[in-house]
């Protein structure tokens, strides 16, 4: 059982914190996975009182509970929940938010959880050390970062810098959502609990690596945020490069944070720096237009409210990196993520070579197909492996069969990505959030694309919505025989 705690929400109305945070606590509780004494404190500008924040909570959080709720749970949460209203950007409201604690007599341990803009994340880490909440004399004190860290890697160096005088890397907790995930911690268990992956995985046997992200939503009400980041910063720099380090790095030499996150960065450290003259072979963007998903009528992006007209952000972007190390040389990774496509969906699938001779290739078959491994990250939660064999009957024609492991679990053992990082953070276990050195390989990965496009405002190519994105991402591929794969089970485009 983790130890009592005063976890404290910044930006406890907004968005994530009413469709993550809170149904993520309460499904917590639910499964007696926090001691009595964890507090649940809500910062927010509105000017609310405790019942307040508990009647929004029951009202936005409780129908939507996996499972449905019970009056003995439920009382329990609210038990824990209280509010502060407070200004962030001002020095003596947290001068008040600690007398408010200390005056509830509530646990010294203290999880500040920064769900707010990126620009503020300095201000409030600076208010916070200010007013001495985040020295540990008597308790742990953590400090949970949402993304985007930074907006480039020099911008991150210099958030990074303003939180090094008030915070030691230590307290530090940046959320990647990603690692939360089941299939994600899947990626590392296939390859590493199982001998039999380990010689195969390497360039004398995979073809290419595949992670396909793709979203059957709009922008939505965040255009505000996206229309400054675009799905490079929002989706690659973060979580996909995430699933690449996972699916990539070296056997770490424990499952501890520190030596699992060593092997993220000098996996992320040996992609090869994509050079400006190869940015447009290595990188695509595009932008969806008008179209029809799930069977709706939807607008183009720049159609969308609070998008600037000339917009050439991106919703749409593709991009192939090479591993520079010893086991993944001349290997091409392939990364694409869209909006607006024709279905949510997430896999990293693994096209392995032909066999060095193909006996097989003649009349009798249609064609030979390789052997893949796609681990269907969501909404599939499965690990699939296509082979070769011989189809029933007098002669040798052959077929490509699966072995398919369904991974998902029921609604007593199936979680969010937020509750186990939420409860991480209580145990003080860092090894699914990301260390700064981290943070920083990523950007440096994705700057050079991201300097390339700040350039080029004149023109941004469109894929119609509800499509898989736009036809010029394929040009990516280093061979007539690679493409893209969409699908869980196999499908061409
Ligand atoms: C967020 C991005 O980090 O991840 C969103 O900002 C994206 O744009 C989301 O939609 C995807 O997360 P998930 O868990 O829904 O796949």
């Amino acid at each position: 059982m983790p130890e009592a705690c005063t976890y404290v929400v910044f930006g406890a109305t907004g968005n994530l914190s009413m469709t993550k945070l809170m149904p993520a606590f309460y499904h917590l509780e639910k499964h007696n996975r926090l001691t009595d004494e964890v507090k649940i404190l809500a910062i927010g500008r509105r000017d609310w009182d405790r019942d307040e924040w508990i009647e929004t909570v029951k009202e936005a959080v409780m129908p939507k509970a996996r499972g449905g709720i019970t009056d003995e749970v439920c009382d329990r949460f609210c038990s824990r929940l209280d509010y502060f209203k407070m200004d962030i950007l001002n020095a003596q409201d947290y001068l008040k938010l600690k007398e408010h604690i200390e005056a509830n007599n509530w646990p010294n341990n203290m999880a500040f959880y920064l769900s707010l803009g990126p620009d503020q994340f300095a201000p409030a880490v600076e208010h916070l050390g200010e007013a001495k909440l985040l020295r540990e004399d008597s308790g742990w004190r953590r400090v949970v970062l949402e993304k985007p860290f930074g907006y480039d890697a020099e911008s991150a160096k210099q958030l990074q810098k303003r939180l090094n005088k008030y915070l030691d890397e230590e307290q530090t907790y940046r959320i990647d959502h990603y690692l939360g995930k089941g299939m994600v911690q899947n990626l590392m268990v296939f390859r590493f609990a199982n001998l039999m992956m380990e010689p195969l995985w390497n360039r004398n046997y995979i073809d290419h690596i595949q992670i396909t992200h793709a979203e059957d939503k709009p922008v939505g009400t965040r255009a505000g945020y996206y229309d400054t980041s675009g799905a490079m910063r929002d989706m690659i720099q973060s979580h996909l490069l995430q699933l690449l380090a996972l699916v990539a790095m070296e056997p770490p030499a424990s499952m501890e944070a520190e030596a699992l996150r060593n092997e993220k960065v000098k996996l992320l450290q040996s992609v090869r720096p994509i050079l400006k003259k190869n940015v447009h072979n290595q990188a695509y963007r595009a932008q969806y237009a008008e179209g029809s998903v799930n069977g709706e009528q939807v607008p183009a992006y720049l159609q969308e409210p609070g998008v600037d007209k000339n917009s050439v952000t991106e919703t749409y972007a593709a991009l192939k990196l090479y591993i520079d190390n010893w086991r993944w040389a001349g290997v091409p990774f392939y990364i694409q993520t869209g909006k607006n496509m024709p279905k949510n969906r997430t896999i990293v699938a693994i096209r392995f070579k032909h066999p060095p001779k193909q006996f097989f290739r003649d009349s009798q078959v249609k064609k030979m197909e390789p052997n893949w491994i796609v681990f269907g990250i969501q909404p599939e939660e499965s690990i699939r492996i296509e082979l070769t064999a011989k189809q029933p009957g007098l002669e040798i024609m052959t077929e490509q069969t699966s072995l398919d492991a369904t991974l998902k679990g029921d609604v007593d053992t199936s979680y969010d990505a937020y509750e186990e990082l939420l409860l991480d953070v209580i145990k003080g276990d860092r090894s699914l959030f990301l260390r700064y050195d981290e943070v920083k390989a990523a950007w440096t990965v994705v700057d050079p694309i991201l300097q390339a496009w700040s350039s080029e405002t004149a023109y941004i190519d469109t894929y119609p919505s509800g499509s898989w994105g736009p036809e010029g991402a394929k040009k990516l591929f280093d061979h007539p025989e690679q493409c893209w794969r969409y699908h869980y089970t196999p499908e061409c485009a």
